[in-house]
């Protein structure tokens, strides 16, 4: 059924929405645009002077001609720490590859020698955990001086640490998702495992080298007088170890033999879906920005996000009548079927119900689901709790955590509290997790963490026979509300890698094709749910 929009593109309140929402997605291409700078100019024109290309360069050449490059977490690392990491020191995404989607791990030489940061390393993780989930070959440019040596206890010992990356690989591999890296700098201790634990590997002679420990190391601890390229250069590890395979003559040599690997990879596993002809939708997407409104606590129908999104603007909805705060319905995105899950207001005890029942049709279907989180939290009150709401709403978060299908989410305005689990939040394992600039996150509102804290500290004291003042009870909410701001933002959320990507409303077409087309090539396990409770 085509949704039929109700939004008029003359009317002040759309133009004031467009106008809001346009000054935050120049405000994403502004960050993301520093992001793409890394290192700067001065670290780019040493990088030239040395005959090697950046990270981006090379992804560029990888990828098929005139597709495109569908970068995940551009704004992690920003202003986490004292130094400044733009997008992590490291470049991820997905590329096409011979027509076949790849995960595409990429050390950024510029920003401190591609060293790992700790957020580093959780990008590089999250690559992996997406390429892991969704079978994909994943493609390593190696050109990293290995751990960000002042920060080694957030970086190397702990289980989600660098040596998770070296872990994942051998699982990886063990599974049949291809390992392959190319060496395109000193890749040196932790660095030189990547290669050194691939299935296939390529490396550039007179820029790439790969030891355990650097020539300076080897004389302190040997004595030993000898140069990198002699200790561990392309024509070593090509003819004498066998650490390589490949010896390339220059960076966009390395990415030809890169593509040349892939194409001559066994074929992927063919989508167990039914594809459809694609249609665009019946609305644009440019709208986007018009509807989501100024403030963040508006109601606004998802419906017209939907129709802005899906082929056709087609939705056939499940339950249309039923748990109306939950949009719960069957469409297609690019020809790819979908189940969509999204928010029209706060859940109640049937849209919870709802929504666990048509997951596990999904599941049962092996459709895709989108989650279209835009959730405030579940009903309070007595009449709610009587009426069960926390099993209603555990069996939704059942449900989700269970689904054994690809799970996409994207936050279109707020993700407060049990909403966030129960639609598919970070730790819920979706495939991927994206925001809006306008999306907000954090356990409830700043009001209402501010008012919960007040009340606490008010009824502490008038206990204590010492009342607090408006004043005083003003200065208890102030700091609240002035920190829930900072750190529910979108960018906040980013920089942390609570989410893969902050995304321009208008692209939100384009890259869940891009997304869901990634997962389809997976066999996805049977759907086991444990006990509803009832
Ligand atoms: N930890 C922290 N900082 C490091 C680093 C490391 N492992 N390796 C390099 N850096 C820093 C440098 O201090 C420099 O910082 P600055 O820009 O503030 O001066 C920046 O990264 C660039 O390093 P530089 O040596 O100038 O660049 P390069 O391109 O000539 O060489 C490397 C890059 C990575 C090959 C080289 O720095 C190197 O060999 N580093 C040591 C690698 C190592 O032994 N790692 C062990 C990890 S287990």
């Amino acid at each position: 059924m085509k949704i039929k929009s109700k939004i008029s593109n003359a009317s002040t309140e759309f133009n004031s929405n467009l106008q809001h929402n346009m000054a935050g997605i120049e405000e994403l291409q502004t960050f993301i645009g520093k992001a793409k700078d890394g290192g700067g100019e001065k670290s780019r024109k040493r990088l030239e002077k040395s005959g090697k290309l950046t990270a981006r360069e090379r992804i560029h050449i990888l990828i098929d001609h005139e597709s495109w490059f569908m970068e995940l977490s551009t704004l992690a690392g920003k202003d986490l720490y004292e130094e400044k990491v733009p997008a992590g020191g490291i470049v991820t995404g997905i590329g096409m590859i011979h027509g076949r989607a790849c995960m595409i791990i990429a050390n950024d030489a510029t920003v401190k020698g591609g060293t790992y940061f700790p957020i580093t390393v959780k990008k590089h993780l999250r690559a992996q955990e997406i390429a892991e989930k969704n079978h994909l070959p994943c493609l390593y440019l190696v050109d990293s001086g290995g751990a960000f040596l002042p920060m080694q206890d957030e970086v190397f010992p702990d289980k989600e640490h660098f040596g998770r990356i070296f872990f994942n690989q051998a699982r990886m591999s063990s599974k049949g998702i291809q390992q392959i890296s190319s060496v395109h700098g000193f890749c040196t201790a932790g660095g030189a495992y990547i290669p050194a634990m691939s299935d296939q590997s390529v490396i550039v002679k007179g820029t790439g080298t790969i030891f355990l420990a650097g020539p300076p190391l080897v004389k302190a601890a040997t004595g030993e007088d000898i140069t990198a390229e002699e200790l561990g250069g392309a024509r070593v590890h090509t003819s004498i170890s066998g650490v390589a395979d490949h010896a390339a003559e220059n960076d966009e040599h390395a990415c030809q033999i890169l593509r040349e690997i892939v194409k001559h990879l066994g074929k992927p596993q063919q989508p167990k879906v039914n594809l459809i002809k694609p249609r665009p939708p019946a609305y644009p997407a440019e709208e986007l920005a018009g509807i989501i409104p100024t403030e963040a606590t508006k109601a606004f129908d998802i419906r017209e996000i939907i129709a802005r999104i899906v082929d056709g603007s087609d939705l056939f909805e499940f339950k249309p009548n039923y748990g109306k705060t939950l949009i719960t319905g069957f469409a297609h995105i690019e020809g790819i079927p979908v189940g969509i899950i999204a928010n029209n207001g706060i859940l109640f005890s049937e849209s919870a119900l709802k929504g666990t029942h048509f997951i596990e049709i999904c599941s049962q279907e092996k459709i895709p689901l989108l989650f279209l989180q835009n959730i405030t939290g579940f009903m309070v009150g007595k009449k709610y709790e009587h009426g069960g709401i926390a099993k209603d709403g555990a069996k939704l978060v059942h449900a989700v955590a269970n689904a054994q299908v690809p799970k996409i989410t994207m936050v279109v305005g707020g993700s407060y509290g049990a909403g966030n689990y129960g639609m598919c939040g970070r730790a819920y394992d979706p495939s991927y997790l994206f925001m809006w600039p306008n999306a907000k996150i954090s356990v409830m509102g700043g009001e209402q963490a501010a008012d919960v804290l007040a009340t606490v500290k008010v009824a502490q004291m008038e206990k204590m026979g010492t009342p607090l003042s408006a004043e005083e009870i003003e200065e208890i909410r102030n700091p609240i509300l002035e920190k829930y701001a900072r750190e529910s933002s979108a960018w906040y959320s980013s920089a942390r890698l609570w989410d893969d990507g902050v995304i321009d409303p208008r692209d939100s077409r384009r890259i869940l094709a891009m997304t869901l087309s990634s997962t389809l090539h997976h066999q996805w396990n049977k759907t086991e749910n444990g006990i509803f409770r009832m």
